[in-house]
């Protein structure tokens, strides 16, 4: 299995278990997530649903917290909401920042297609939580 680092601050943040799809000639990254219950305890009573009318969440702990895989597995923190203006500040820091840490053939193709990226990300801004 390959487990992605975040070329700024070192934390896992992604794997190859997970499907996704490059846009922007790679320089984004699109990952199908799932919603799952977090610590789902199957608890077996010894009861037989069928005969008591148990529905489909028969056995699932009513306190069950649903969270998205990748969110979950690696922890990602959502960052406050920005507006268009915010948005833009920040990506112009981030690209600052990732620049610095690429170097030849990674660096050309950021370059040449982050600032595409950053228009398609700025189209979607308000579906989107960071
Ligand atoms: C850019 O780097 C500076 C200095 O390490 C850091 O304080 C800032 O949070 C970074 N910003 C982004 C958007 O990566």
């Amino acid at each position: 299995m390959l487990v992605y680092q975040d070329k700024l601050s070192g934390d896992e943040l992604l794997s190859d278990s997970f499907p996704y799809r490059e846009l922007e000639n790679g320089v984004l990254w699109e990952v199908d997530g799932h919603w799952v219950v977090q610590g789902a305890v199957d608890v077996d009573i010894g009861a037989n649903p069928s005969a008591e009318g148990g529905g489909d969440d028969e056995g699932v702990d009513d306190q069950a917290v649903k969270v998205v895989d990748i969110v979950d597995t690696f922890r990602l923190q959502e960052q406050p909401a920005f507006d268009k203006k915010q948005f833009i500040s920040h990506m112009k820091r981030y690209i600052k920042n990732l620049s610095a840490k690429l170097e030849g053939d990674d660096l050309d193709v950021f370059k040449k297609n982050v600032e595409s990226a950053t228009k398609y990300l700025l189209s979607k801004l308000k579906d989107l939580q960071l």
